[in-house]
């Protein structure tokens, strides 16, 4: 099969481009650089020691995209364009909300004009909002997002429900992942935010690598065993082979279908600190802040319809998360760049 990823260069596409290599699926990568750097890919061909085909190119626009789809003529497409900071979104809704969408409405009608049916949509476990109470399951109603990213999310996997229902032919698998962490075991890819991090995962990183002097924890009042929010981090590597299931039912279904991508396990913000300090071999420090305006307190996944229907469930826990995110960060303190 080959595959299309949008956004490839990406923290999650570069992985699931490994792993759809070693699924032994080609690869075709398009990507604007927007929040990444071809270098992501040249080091995916390093892990493979495969040739990828790299496009630089705005998956919004309809007149590229209908050529590259023309020519590599891809089996499936795996949409992981999109930007992605949540307090950014609030700042600036309008480029939310015109990125993200019309990126996905480009592709439609790019897929259609091509005859591409097959597509995997990046969604998030942020559409489940803040009334539900965990573990989430699929068919919960879609909460109320808490801030225009999500609102964007919500929308995208709409849209996509829409397409499926008017065309017959058109088969899209919705992703909701709960929070992708860690990195690739060989620490050659792995998550570079730019500027200081707003996710939990690369800024213990950087506190640990010597970037930053210490951790903010959002709270340690709320209702939970150890004061501080629960979340189900996953594996990188784990939602990237949760990609490749995906894609492979993707070109034998037809229809929407949505899956969570999560462990089902929730970690509360210290027991991350505690599992990053014992696998870097030094306290990392933090301090305890106030909450921070938005957080839920609780969130994880029930993944048994991924399990029962896609036959993947995540296979690494928080020790081989740490140990490899330590990995990539202590080998790479300033990220691709340096
Ligand atoms: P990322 O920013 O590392 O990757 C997104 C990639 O898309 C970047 O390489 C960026 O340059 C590219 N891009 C953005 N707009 C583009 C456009 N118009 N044309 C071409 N390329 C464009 O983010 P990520 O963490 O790899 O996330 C991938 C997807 O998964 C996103 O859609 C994100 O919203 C979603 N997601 C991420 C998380 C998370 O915690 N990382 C959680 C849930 C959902
Ligand atoms: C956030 C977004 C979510 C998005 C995801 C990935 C919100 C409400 N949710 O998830 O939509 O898909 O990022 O981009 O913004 N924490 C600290 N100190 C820090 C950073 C985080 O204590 O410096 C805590 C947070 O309060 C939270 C946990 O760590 O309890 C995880 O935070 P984070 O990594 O930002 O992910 P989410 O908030 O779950």
């Amino acid at each position: 099969m080959k595959t299309l990823l949008t956004g490839g260069a990406g923290y999650i596409g570069s992985h699931t481009a490994v792993a759809m290599i070693e699924a032994g699926h080609d690869v075709v990568v398009v990507d604007n650089y927007y929040n990444s750097s071809p270098e992501a890919i040249r080091r995916v061909e390093e892990i493979t020691g495969k040739k990828i085909a790299l496009y630089e190119a705005d998956a919004a626009d309809a007149e590229v995209m209908r050529k590259i789809l023309h020519d590599e003529k891809p089996d499936c497409i795996i949409h992981f364009a999109g930007l992605k900071a949540v307090g950014e979104s609030v700042a600036k809704p309008v480029e939310y909300y015109r990125n993200n969408i019309d990126t996905t409405l480009t592709l439609l009608e790019c897929m259609r004009e091509e005859g591409v049916t097959n597509f995997v949509f990046s969604s998030s476990a942020t559409v489940y909002g803040e009334d539900n109470v965990p573990p989430f399951t699929e068919e919960m109603p879609k909460g109320v997002c808490t801030n225009p990213y999500g609102w964007t999310k919500w929308m995208q996997e709409q849209i996509l429900r829409d397409a499926t229902v008017a065309n017959d032919e058109l088969s899209v698998v919705l992703l909701r992942y709960f929070n992708p962490v860690g990195a690739h075991e060989s620490g050659k890819i792995g998550e570079d935010p730019q500027g200081i991090p707003n996710n939990l995962m690369p800024y213990i990183s950087q506190v640990a690598v010597g970037r930053r002097d210490h951790l903010t924890v959002f709270g340690d009042d709320y209702d939970t065993p150890d004061g501080t929010c629960r979340r189900d981090y996953i594996h990188v590597m784990d939602l990237a082979e949760g990609h490749v299931k995906a894609a492979e039912y993707a070109v034998s279904h037809k229809g929407t279908e949505v899956f969570n991508l999560g462990t089902g396990n929730p970690y509360s913000v210290l027991d991350m600190v505690n599992a990053f300090s014992k696998a870097c071999g030094h306290q990392v420090k933090y301090e305890i802040g106030p909450r921070r305006a938005g957080d839920v307190q609780d969130s994880w996944a029930n993944a048994d319809k991924a399990k029962a229907v896609l036959g993947w469930e995540a296979q690494r826990g928080i020790d081989e998360i740490c140990r490899d995110a330590w990995n990539w960060q202590s080998h790479n303190p300033q990220g691709y760049d340096k």
